[in-house]
C-alpha cells in the first residue's frame, strides 16, 4: 500500500532541499516543513470517537481521535521529520529507534530503541526521511511489532523503488508514504537522483 504524496508546496521544498548549497539549518527547516506538509495525508483515515462536546451555549456532539498516537522516528534523520509530525500532533508520544545502516554490507545496525510500555492499541507512524534499500524500515517495523504494535504505518520524504517493493514485500498491509519516488539506487545503496544522506545534511557530520 503506497502513497506518493504531490502538493506543490512539497515539491518545492524538495526541489530546494536536494541542492547540495542548502546549508544544515534551512535543510533541517525544509525537512520540518515537508513533514507537517505530509501530516493530512498520512493521518487522514485515522478512527475518531464520537463525544459530548460543550461550547459556551450549548452541547453538541464532536469526535476525538480513537487511539494514541505514538511517532517513531528512526534516528538520526528522523528528528526533524519528527519536529513537523509534533508540530501538527502535540499530543503524541515519541518512541526512539537507533539504526545505522552499515556502509559495507548495508544492513541495518541496532543501537537504541526507547518506547512507551504500551504499543498495542495505538496508532505508530515510523518516520525516516529516506527509504533506500529498506532494510532499516524492516528492521523498525519487527522490532516495533515484536514490542508489541499491531496498527503501524510508514512516511519517509524519499524513497526508492527497491525500498519500497523490500518493505512491502515484508509488510503487504503496511501504508507505506512518500513526498517523492525516485528513480533507484546506485551501487553504495543512496537513492538517486536522492539527495545525499539526510543525516550528514542534517546535522552537519559529512564530509
Ligand atoms: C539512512 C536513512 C535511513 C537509512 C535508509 O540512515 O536515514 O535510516 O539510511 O537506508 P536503507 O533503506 O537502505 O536501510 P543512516 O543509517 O545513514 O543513519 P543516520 O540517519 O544516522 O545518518
Amino acid at each position: 500500500m503506497f502513497q506518493t504524496i504531490h502538493h506543490p508546496l512539497i515539491a518545492d521544498e524538495l526541489t530546494r532541499l536536494r541542492d547540495p548549497a542548502c546549508p544544515s539549518p534551512e535543510f533541517r527547516q525544509r525537512v520540518r516543513r515537508i513533514a507537517s506538509l505530509m501530516v493530512p495525508a498520512v493521518t487522514t483515515d485515522l478512527e475518531t470517537d464520537v463525544v459530548p462536546c460543550n461550547t459556551p451555549l450549548e452541547i453538541t456532539s464532536g469526535e476525538k481521535l480513537a487511539r494514541n498516537i505514538i511517532l517513531v522516528p528512526v534516528l538520526r534523520a528522523g528528528l526533524a521529520f519528527l519536529d513537523g509530525f509534533l508540530d501538527l500532533i502535540p499530543q503524541a508520544s515519541v518512541a526512539h529507534i537507533g539504526l545505522a545502516r552499515n556502509e559495507k554490507t548495508l544492513l541495518p545496525e541496532s543501537y537504541y530503541m526507547k518506547h512507551p510500555p504500551t504499543l498495542t492499541g495505538c496508532e505508530i507512524i515510523i518516520l525516516d526521511p529516506m527509504l533506500a534499500t529498506g532494510g532499516s524500515a524492516v528492521e523498525a517495523v519487527r522490532k516495533l511489532r515484536d514490542a508489541g504494535a499491531r496498527s503501524l504505518r510508514f512516511a519517509c520524504m524519499v524513497a526508492a523503488p527497491e525500498g519500497v517493493a523490500t518493505l512491502s514485500a515484508a509488510f503487504p498491509e503496511l501504508p507505506i508514504f512518500a513526498a517523492a519516488l525516485d528513480r533507484c539506487l546506485n551501487e553504495r545503496g543512496f537513492i538517486l537522483p536522492g539527495l545525499g544522506d539526510a543525516g550528514d545534511r542534517m546535522f552537519g557530520t559529512g564530509i
